[in-house]
């Protein structure tokens, strides 16, 4: 009895050590789910549960539901307590925006019908900083097109820039911002009454983000100060991602959207007859590539529609040509798989999000060091991106279900300590995330260094083997 117990502690420590040193670093398959065949994303029905016409889940569904217009975030309802001992000792949390327009570039040649934006302000302006300087008016932009510019604008007319978020998308920020809140100050004491020194947000270049961050910040912190948002220049954001890798691209491209490799192909092939009706009624030409390579477009038009409570779009001249609820359906399958395949399936698609998102990681992992090291006094950081920085985000994880992560989608980093110890816990839409990688597993209390043993082996010290790939 005296030895096992002296035993399994030290194998314990043993593989703890070997995954400290030498991490498996390789890509492991993702799980098996209808996301991931082809011939239930393109002979089944339905959504399998997933929601796309809502903010608000239907009554009954469990929170944790699939929403691509409002994924589920951590909430205090929810909140998977860490056990007693462990303090929590630093947070990054990561998420997309929230729900939007679609991109001008997703609307169709012509659409039928207007997208009103008045209900919202996006204000926009600069202020001297420096205490005795004069004041901005607090302005903000009214779009609107004039009779006599000649040029319609492509896609909808109405009062939005394409895209930003719509005021349903405001409110979904405001309320993401109260549950956090409600986690990490009212049920965790964890942070502070105030923003201070100890807490940061930090945006993309993309406008939306900022949207989103001034009502999610109101909702934790209602401050009454002006709060700074941290931005990196635009060349070079890390978040967003935009910095320059064409190592990254070139992969993506070798394997993904716009490759010709047969097992990406299938299911464009596939769906021909699927695009050749939604042509039809959408009046996008049969050869425009963008609308052809990927269900991108398609998806982000019909989804944005839906999550506003609008209709699905008709033929301009034959209104009772419409988009059925089963295409759309249908659509939303492929995207899911499409997200899954660039993602996860490709054996390819680790070393691609390795070079396209690897800076991210390096920042993460030197953020946590220098909290527990105690030369930076932030303990929570707070990030709002785009679905393709969480997306790579979690191709670098390697979740086990890949998905096309929806409006609001987010990833939190919890560090805790325990006996001087410390451990990492990552939340997955408000839940123990699970990689298919064996050195994370769920990841629920691994040991810090054996985390950050994994980004370091994949991304390098300051993100130095990002640096060589992307220059390969
Ligand atoms: C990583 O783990 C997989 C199985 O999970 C194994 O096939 C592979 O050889 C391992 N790679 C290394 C470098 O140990
Ligand atoms: C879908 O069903 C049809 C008819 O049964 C079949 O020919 C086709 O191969 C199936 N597609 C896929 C991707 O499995
Ligand atoms: C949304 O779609 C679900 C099926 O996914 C349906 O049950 C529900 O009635 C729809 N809700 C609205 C508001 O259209
Ligand atoms: C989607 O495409 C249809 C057809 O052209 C268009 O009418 C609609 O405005 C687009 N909607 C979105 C949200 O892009
Ligand atoms: C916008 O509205 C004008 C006037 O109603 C119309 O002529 C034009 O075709 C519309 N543009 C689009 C892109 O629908
Ligand atoms: C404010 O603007 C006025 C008018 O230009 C100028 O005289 C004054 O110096 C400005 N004040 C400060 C603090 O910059
Ligand atoms: C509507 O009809 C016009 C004129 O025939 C044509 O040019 C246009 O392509 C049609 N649009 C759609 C979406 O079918
Ligand atoms: C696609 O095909 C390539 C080449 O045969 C293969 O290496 C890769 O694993 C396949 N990808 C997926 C997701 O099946």
């Amino acid at each position: 009895m005296g030895r096992s117990k002296t035993i399994i502690p030290l194998l314990w420590l043993s593989l703890v050590d070997a995954q400290i040193n030498t991490p498996n670093l390789s890509w492991h398959a993702p799980r098996k789910t209808w996301i991931n065949d082809l011939s239930e994303v393109i002979n089944g029905t339905g959504t399998h549960g997933f929601i796309f016409n809502s903010s608000q889940l239907p009554p009954g569904t469990p929170y944790s539901a699939y929403n691509w217009c409002n994924m589920p975030h951590v909430r205090r309802q929810e909140y998977p307590k860490a056990m007693q001992g462990y303090t929590l000792e630093y947070v990054e949390v990561i998420h997309r925006h929230h729900k939007r327009t679609p991109y001008a570039s997703n609307t169709f040649p012509k659409e039928g019908y207007v997208w009103d934006c008045s209900d919202e302000g996006l204000f926009y302006y600069g202020q001297p900083l420096n205490p005795s300087g004069n004041n901005s008016a607090t302005a903000f932009w009214s779009v609107y097109t004039s009779n006599t510019n000649p040029f319609a604008p492509a896609g909808f007319n109405g009062t939005c820039q394409f895209p930003q978020i719509t005021r349903g998308g405001l409110d979904d920020s405001f309320q993401h911002g109260k549950d956090l809140y409600g986690v990490y100050h009212d049920l965790l004491g964890f942070l502070p009454d105030d923003i201070g020194d100890k807490i940061t947000y930090r945006v993309t270049n993309n406008v939306i983000t900022s949207q989103v961050a001034g009502m999610l910040i109101n909702g934790m912190y209602s401050p009454s100060e002006t709060i700074l948002l941290h931005i990196q220049p635009s060349s070079i954001d890390s978040l967003e991602p935009a910095y320059s890798c064409p190592a990254a691209s070139s992969v993506y491209s070798s394997y993904g959207v716009g490759s010709t490799a047969a097992n990406w192909t299938a299911h464009l092939t596939a769906a021909k007859p699927l695009f050749s009706s939604l042509d039809a009624i959408s009046g996008v030409p049969v050869d425009s590539v963008d609308w052809h390579k990927s269900f991108d477009h398609y998806y982000d038009n019909l989804s944005a529609r839906q999550c506003h409570a609008k209709l699905l779009p008709c033929n301009i001249n034959d209104t009772s040509k419409c988009v059925t609820q089963d295409q759309a359906d249908t659509v939303y399958r492929l995207g899911q798989y499409e997200y899954s395949f660039i993602y996860r399936d490709s054996p390819a698609s680790l070393q691609a999000a390795v070079g396209s998102y690897g800076v991210f990681l390096a920042e993460l992992a030197s953020n946590i060091r220098s909290r527990i090291s105690g030369q930076s006094p932030v303990i929570y950081r707070h990030n709002v991106a785009h679905d393709g920085s969480v997306s790579r985000l979690l191709s670098i994880l390697q979740v086990e279900v890949m998905v096309w992560v929806g409006m609001g989608a987010e990833v939190v980093f919890e560090v805790y300590s325990k006996n001087r110890k410390r451990y990492m816990r990552i939340l997955w839409g408000g839940q123990v995330l699970r990689s298919s990688s064996p050195v994370l597993g769920a990841v629920d209390m691994l040991d810090l260094d054996v985390f950050l043993a994994y980004v370091d082996g994949l991304v390098g010290e300051k993100a130095g083997k990002v640096v060589e790939f992307c220059a390969s």
